[in-house]
């Protein structure tokens, strides 16, 4: 008998499809601990999204009902929320997303932070993806950091690289990736110089993968980094409500030095949000320069 795509992706036909079927009390209730954990707020138009999503986990576990799946995610929110959270993230990324951005990176803030601390003589810098998903975000950020400080300098980087995907975190840690999704998005000089060719698939060179640091870090909560030089959070904040991103907004202002620089995805915006920030644009690339550093 021929499955349906919907079928194939997790919906039962028939009876069980009635029984695994979410009321809209149960929809209610998963939504409001989905987004207490995890800033993520689902929509009435995605409550079948979240229903295949489910089927799948109640699978795993056993759970005869989208109610009883609800009381073992209560009573078992530590291993289990991050199971169903891996589920319904948008991972969606690519090396250099929106090349514009990182052409800013490139002529105005890497000269502008290298020139102030070559000044104070504190050769250091540290940034952070924030939802760097599988890694292409934060390995393209130290690319275009080793291309500006030259592939010889004694520069302490750091690139902190967080998500609450568990299994995106491990992937991106692999630095393995299809050569298409490489050469697609990669310059190729850049590509010679920091892939390695696998088979079919490029890993990420060592020395672009010592700079990064990949961890678990839910975004909801404070990590405690302080004192950055440039934070990437793209394409994460869409998933917030308004009052959450303003949260999430407050506690990156606290983790940026004076004059630190923000950047966000080409659909959100600091503008109305957040005045402590300054809008800076080139050639197509925008930014946002925390106030009250040198030259902001
Ligand atoms: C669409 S991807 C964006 C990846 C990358 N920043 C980019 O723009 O290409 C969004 C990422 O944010 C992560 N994410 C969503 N909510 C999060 C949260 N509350 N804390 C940490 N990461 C979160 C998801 O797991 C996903 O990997």
């Amino acid at each position: 008998m021929m499955t349906s795509q919907k079928e194939q992706e997790g919906t039962l036909p028939g009876q069980l499809a009635r029984e695994k079927a979410l009321s809209s009390e149960e929809f209610s209730l998963f939504r409001t601990l989905i987004f207490q954990e995890s800033g993520l707020f689902l929509t009435e138009a995605k409550k079948e999204f979240l229903e295949y999503r489910l089927v799948r986990r109640m699978k795993e576990t056993g759970a005869s009902s989208p109610y009883w799946y609800y009381r073992y995610l209560l009573d078992n929110r530590v291993s289990e929320m991050p199971r169903l959270l891996e589920l319904l993230t948008i991972n969606e990324t690519s090396f250099f997303r929106i090349r514009p951005q990182f052409d800013l990176l490139r002529d105005v803030v890497l000269p502008g932070i290298v020139a102030e601390k070559k000044q104070s003589r504190t050769p250091a810098l540290s940034v952070w993806s924030a939802g760097c998903s599988t890694g292409e975000e934060p390995y393209s950020i130290a690319m275009e950091v080793t291309e500006f400080l030259g592939p010889v300098n004694d520069w302490r980087v750091k690139i902190y690289a967080s998500d609450l995907n568990m299994q995106v975190l491990a992937q991106a840690s692999r630095g393995r990736y299809p050569s298409a999704r490489v050469t697609e998005s990669v310059p190729p000089h850049l590509v010679q110089r920091y892939f390695i060719r696998q088979g079919d698939e490029f890993l990420v060179t060592e020395r672009i993968r010592k700079l990064v640091v990949f961890d678990f870090h839910n975004l909801m909560h404070d990590n405690g980094l302080t004192d950055l030089d440039v934070i990437f959070c793209r394409n994460v904040m869409i998933y917030f409500d308004g009052e959450d991103q303003r949260k999430l907004i407050d506690r990156f202002h606290r983790s940026l030095k004076p004059g630190g620089y923000f950047f966000l995805g080409a659909s959100e915006t600091l503008q109305g949000v957040d005045d402590r920030f300054r809008f800076i644009f080139h050639r197509k690339g925008a930014a946002y320069r925390k106030a009250g550093g040198h030259g902001s």
